[in-house]
């Protein structure tokens, strides 16, 4: 098992936009699984290549609850290309943001296209708890973090609370 390091804020590695896969081969199938051991190992319901330091357009989540069987998804050069509704994403939090959470403003249903593991087209349909975590990781490729949806004011008080953090180490 590999469990793979996961930058936190403020790296700068987590604002670095993403570019899309064309080539799913080998190494991009093994790096998959090693995401996928991180974010169960975490744990965390999704997990964007970008929070791993891998620049490319990868995302991975489970949604499934605790007392059901895993339901691992990956999701390649994912892009939102309709949207609507309005839901508050209650005490959103990131594994890349540690010690704070959030309510953030979402869309309440999304489409989302991109391709699978296998490279075959996907377009998904998501409401509700799905769409606030695909948001959330398509988010993460576009190097943008839930903590840019709060006030300015939130974050300078995170922004200091983790630098004093970093010092004190
Ligand atoms: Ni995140």
């Amino acid at each position: 098992m590999t469990i793979l390091k996961i930058l936190t804020y403020p790296d700068q590695t987590l604002r670095r936009p993403t570019s899309e896969l064309d080539n799913i081969d080998g190494d991009v199938q093994q790096m998959i699984d090693q995401m996928s051991e991180t974010m169960y190992d975490a744990p965390g319901v999704g997990l964007a290549a970008i929070q791993v330091g891998w620049d490319k357009s990868v995302l991975i989540y489970d949604i499934a609850a605790a007392d059901q069987d895993r339901s691992l998804q990956v999701l390649i050069n994912p892009r939102i290309v309709d949207q609507e509704g309005e839901i508050l994403s209650e005490d959103e939090g990131c594994l890349s943001v540690p010690e704070f959470r959030a309510d953030v403003k979402r869309y309440s249903s999304i489409l989302v296209k991109g391709v699978d593991r296998e490279g075959r087209p996907i377009e998904l349909e998501a409401e509700g708890m799905l769409a606030i975590v695909l948001q959330h990781e398509i988010d993460h490729l576009k190097g943008k973090l839930f903590i840019d949806h709060v006030s300015a004011l939130k974050r300078q008080l995170y922004t200091r609370r983790m630098k004093k953090k970093l010092r004190s180490k």
